[in-house]
């Protein structure tokens, strides 16, 4: 069953950093091309007649619209799925699911609470599966912070980003990210909550400069952009909640912390936002913060990524009239 030749994005570290990058571009110059030109965006209508499939698991604001919105700018559209409406629901396999829906969509975006979902669809697909969101990562979320990063401060490559908070999935991603994209990563996690061994190992094996601590003051020392989530992500169970959050208290980004990174540091994170939790109010609306440009760029991030999965060999094209 399994397709080879598709372009599946299901994780940064299974792309190398040269289509990665290129992925940026063709998303910055489409970004471009909507400024200067506000209608009509894409007057070639790169994926006219190609259909997109959502299914989504899981609640989603940003994922949902900027998937849904992107395809269309493209001339294409979406369809969004639950599961609950779904004969899944009633027990319908992944792998049946998986043949019939890749015959109606050119693509498939998931957000699923069971990360062998993913690669369960992926094995039976026959168009792409994106990942929408797992339990251990959230990619299209890092390539937008990455164009952020590049939008205010120039390339990432050299520059030191940190990470405070919960070892989750985002930052899984930001630590393929750091690899492929070429800049230093020091994540601070209480040590109960640090990012799977298999990751980091993986981040050392192929050279990347990756260091996992506990102590959220060093890790944020002079970085040029500090990055935190929610302390509970949506699959973490609810009774652990009060504990986790005793842990986190340490790692929250208030003003203190932000203080102890370079001047100009930027503040990221991916939203929803829990104030007074990971971070406080004045951060997260102060000069550093840059949360609703970072929003915006999954928008122009994942339009880059719907462009490489189903535009073809001409998909670089895609920014050029
Ligand atoms: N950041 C993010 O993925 O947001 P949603 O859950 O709203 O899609
Ligand atoms: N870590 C969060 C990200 C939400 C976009 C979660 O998985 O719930």
């Amino acid at each position: 069953p399994v397709q080879t030749g598709l372009r599946h994005f299901l994780d940064l570290k299974d792309l190398d950093g040269a289509t990665l990058r290129q992925i940026l571009d063709v998303a910055s110059s489409m970004k471009r091309m909507q400024q200067n030109r506000r209608f009509p965006l894409h007057p070639r209508q790169p994926l006219a007649g190609r259909q997109l499939g959502l299914i989504l698991s899981k609640p989603s604001t940003r994922t949902r619209v900027s998937f849904e919105v992107g395809m269309r700018q493209l001339g294409g559209d979406a369809v969004v799925l639950s599961p609950q409406d779904m004969q899944i629901g009633r027990g319908e396999t992944l792998a049946d699911t998986a043949r019939v829906l890749s015959r109606f969509v050119d693509a498939i975006v998931l957000r699923t609470g069971n990360t062998t979902n993913l690669h369960e669809l992926a094995r039976w697909s026959t168009s792409p599966v994106i990942n929408g969101l797992t339990p251990h990562s959230h990619p299209v979320q890092i390539l937008a912070d990455i164009m952020t990063f590049e939008e205010h401060r120039g390339p990432v490559r050299g520059r030191t980003f940190a990470w405070t908070g919960d070892g989750n999935n985002v930052l899984v991603s930001l630590i393929e990210g750091a690899v492929r994209f070429g800049f230093r990563l020091r994540a601070a996690t209480p040590a109960k909550m640090k990012p799977p061994q298999a990751v980091l190992d993986w981040a050392k094996q192929e050279g990347g400069d990756v260091e996992w601590m506990e102590d959220p003051r060093a890790a944020v020392e002079k970085a040029d952009c500090i990055v935190t989530d929610t302390w509970i992500s949506m699959s973490d169970s609810h009774e652990e909640a009060a504990s986790r959050m005793t842990l986190l208290e340490p790692y929250r980004v208030d003003a203190k912390l932000m203080a102890l990174a370079a001047p100009d540091a930027l503040f990221m994170h991916c939203l929803p936002a829990h104030i007074g939790e990971e971070v406080t109010q004045d951060v997260f609306e102060g000069p550093h913060s840059v949360v609703f440009d970072e929003a915006e760029n999954r928008l122009h991030a994942q339009k880059g990524v719907l462009a490489w999965t189903m535009g073809g060999s001409g998909w670089t094209s895609f920014g050029k009239e």
